[in-house]
C-alpha cells in the first residue's frame, strides 16, 4: 500500500455566480429547513436521553438548528467501555487498513460532504463561507491526508540490524483508552484530535464543546461512512466535570488530546497528577491552549501591508482563533498611515449573518463569550489611557454581534494588552520609532502565552533581531504576514509557555505522542 503524496486541498473561493456558491447555498437552505435530532454515538449505538438541549446559530438566536441529547457520567462510562471493547481488533489491524479509512474520510469531505460540513460550520459556529471553507473543508482534509502520510513514515522507521541480530521497533498504541476534548472554534481541530489518536491504533472518547456539536455530528457521519468500526471513536455530550470525574479516575486512562482554555488544561493536568498512582502508565498529555498573539512593527515596514495584516489577523472569525492578533506594537513614524489604512479596511468589513456572503464579521459564539468580550470593551473604555478608535458597539437582540474594536492604549501593560479576550478586540500600543529593541523586550514579557506572533519590517537586520529576541515568544512566528492561518503540512502549529505543550498539530511529532514504542532485539 503506497500512501499518496499529501497535497493541500485547494481552497474554493465562492465567488458570486460560482457553482460552489450555489451548492453551498443549497446546503445552507437544507440545513435551515430541518431541525436535527442529534444522538451521542457510543459503540454501535445512537444514544438518546431525556435531556434534550437546543442548538442555535450564534447570529440568529431564535432559530433552532437541532436538539442534542445530553448525557451524564453513566454515558462516559459506556463510552470508555465501548472504546476498550473495540481496542484489540482496531489496534491489531494493519496500519494500512486504518489509513485507508481516514483517506476515504478525506475524499468524502472533499466531495459529497464538503457543502454539508461547511454549512454546519457556518450555521453552528457562525463562520463566513471562506472561514468555513479553510477550516471544515480544507484544513480537516489536510489533517487527515498529512497525518496518514506521517503515520506511514512512523511505521516504516526501523532501527539498524547486524549479523545475527534482527532489531525492530513496534509502534504500539497507548495501553488503555484516550480522551479528546475539542473547542468550538475549528471544525478541523474537532476532526483532528480524535482521528490522530485513532489512526495510531488508539480508541477514543470524544467530547466536543456544546457549541460544536452540530458540526461534530457531520464529522461522525463521515467517519462512519468511511468505514470506521463502532467503538473506535465514541462521541459524548456531557459536562466537563462529569467527563473529568469518570475519565481521570479510570485506571485505563492513557492520553489526553486537548484544545481549549489554559485554565481548563491546567486543572485537568492537576487532576491527572493527583490520580497518577491509579494509571498503568504515565498518561500522554497534549494541549493547545491560550494565546495573546502579537504583531510587532518596525519603522521600515510598509504601512498598508501592516494594516492588512492587523485587520485580517485580528478580526477573521471575530478574533476567535487562538492565533488571532490581539496586541500590536506600531512605531510612531508609521502610526498615522497604519491607522488610516486600518480604519479603511474595517469600513469594508461588513457585519451580519453568515448566509449573506457579503458579511465578513459574524456573531461571536454564545452569550458567555458576548458578556466576557463586552466587559473587556467597557473596562477599556473606562481607562483614561485608552481610546477606542474603531468599533466598541455591540448588540445581542438577534445574534451575538460585536463590532471589530480597536483600542489605542498609552499603557503597554493595560488589561486588554495583556489578557486573552478571544473576540474581536485589538489593542495598539504606539512606541517611539527608535525604541525597537526595548519594545521587543516588552513583547516578550507582556504575556504568559507564546502561541503566534509576527514581525513586520523591510529591514533585514530588524527581522533578524526580532526573530532572535523573540525566540520563545511564539511557537508560530511570521515574518511580514498575519499570525493566523497556519496550513497543515506547511506551518505545523502550536506554542509553548502558557499556550500548550507545543506538540505541533499537523506534524509527525504529534502522532508520535499517541504511540508507545517497543524495541525488539532478536538474535539468531
Ligand atoms: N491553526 C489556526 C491558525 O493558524 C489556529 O488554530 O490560525
Amino acid at each position: 500500500f503506497k500512501v499518496p503524496a499529501p497535497k493541500n486541498e485547494p481552497v474554493l473561493n465562492y465567488a458570486p455566480g460560482s457553482k460552489e456558491r450555489t451548492l453551498l447555498q443549497k446546503a445552507l437552505a437544507e440545513a435551515r429547513a430541518q431541525t436535527l435530532d442529534i444522538p451521542m454515538y457510543i459503540g454501535a449505538e445512537e444514544v438518546r436521553t431525556e435531556k434534550k438541549k437546543s442548538l442555535h446559530p450564534p447570529h440568529d438566536r431564535q432559530h433552532v438548528l437541532a436538539y442534542f441529547h445530553e448525557g451524564d457520567k453513566s454515558h462516559v462510562e459506556q463510552a470508555i467501555n465501548a472504546a476498550l471493547g473495540a481496542k484489540e481488533l482496531w489496534a491489531n489491524l494493519d496500519w494500512e487498513y486504518r489509513a485507508s479509512i481516514f483517506l476515504k474520510a478525506a475524499e468524502l469531505l472533499a466531495g459529497p460532504y464538503r457543502y454539508k460540513i461547511n454549512a454546519a460550520t457556518m450555521l453552528g459556529q457562525s463562520k463566513n463561507a471562506y472561514q468555513a471553507e479553510i477550516d471544515s473543508a480544507c484544513e480537516l482534509i489536510d489533517f487527515l491526508r498529512y497525518n496518514v502520510h506521517f503515520m506511514s513514515e512512523i511505521y516504516r522507521d526501523q532501527p539498524d540490524s547486524g549479523p545475527g541480530i534482527w532489531n525492530r521497533m513496534e509502534y504500539r498504541p497507548l495501553e488503555g483508552f484516550t480522551f479528546a476534548l475539542t473547542p468550538f472554534n475549528f471544525t478541523a481541530i474537532a476532526g483532528n484530535l480524535p482521528t490522530s489518536m485513532a489512526m495510531m491504533g488508539n480508541t477514543v472518547v470524544w467530547k466536543p464543546a456544546n457549541t460544536q456539536i452540530y458540526a461534530a455530528n457531520v464529522i461522525m457521519q463521515v467517519l462512519k461512512e468511511a468505514g470506521l468500526p463502532d467503538g473506535v471513536i465514541n462521541l459524548v455530550y456531557v459536562s466537563g466535570p462529569d467527563a473529568g470525574e469518570v475519565i481521570f479516575n479510570h485506571k485505563d486512562f492513557a492520553g489526553l488530546h486537548f484544545t481549549g482554555s489554559t485554565g481548563v488544561f491546567q486543572n485537568m493536568w492537576k487532576t491527572i497528577g493527583n490520580n497518577i498512582h491509579k494509571y498503568k502508565s504515565y498518561p500522554r498529555i497534549v494541549g493547545e491552549t491560550g494565546g495573546k498573539d502579537f504583531i510587532m512593527v518596525h519603522k521600515s515596514a510598509d504601512a498598508k501591508q501592516v494594516a492588512t495584516a492587523i485587520a485580517r489577523g485580528a478580526f477573521e472569525y471575530q478574533g476567535q482563533k487562538c492565533s488571532a492578533a490581539s496586541r500590536v506594537y506600531v512605531p510612531s513614524n508609521l502610526w498615522d498611515d497604519v491607522k488610516k489604512y486600518l480604519l479603511e479596511d474595517l469600513k469594508s468589513m461588513k457585519m451580519g449573518p453568515t448566509e449573506d456572503f457579503g458579511n465578513f464579521i459574524n456573531a461571536v459564539i454564545d452569550e458567555k463569550a458576548f458578556t466576557t468580550i463586552t466587559d473587556y470593551i467597557e473596562k477599556a473604555r473606562q481607562n483614561p489611557l485608552n481610546e477606542i478608535i474603531a468599533g466598541g458597539q455591540y448588540d445581542k437582540s438577534k445574534g451575538y454581534f460585536i463590532e471589530p474594536t480597536v483600542i489605542e492604549s498609552k499603557d503597554p501593560s493595560s488589561l486588554t494588552m495583556c489578557e486573552e479576550i478571544f473576540g474581536p478586540v485589538l489593542t495598539v500600543y504606539v512606541y517611539h520609532s527608535e525604541n525597537f529593541e526595548q519594545t521587543l523586550e516588552l513583547v516578550d514579557s507582556t504575556s504568559p502565552y507564546a502561541l503566534t506572533g509576527s514581525i513586520m519590517a523591510k529591514d533585514r537586520y530588524a527581522i533578524e533581531m526580532a526573530t532572535r529576541k523573540l525566540t520563545h515568544a511564539a511557537g508560530n512566528f511570521y515574518i511580514n504576514d498575519k499570525p493566523t492561518g497556519a496550513v497543515v503540512g506547511q506551518q505545523p502549529f502550536g506554542g509553548a509557555r502558557g499556550s500548550g505543550t507545543n506538540d505541533k498539530a499537523g506534524a509527525k511529532v504529534n502522532l508520535m505522542r499517541w504511540v508507545s514504542m517497543r524495541t525488539i532485539k532478536e538474535t539468531f
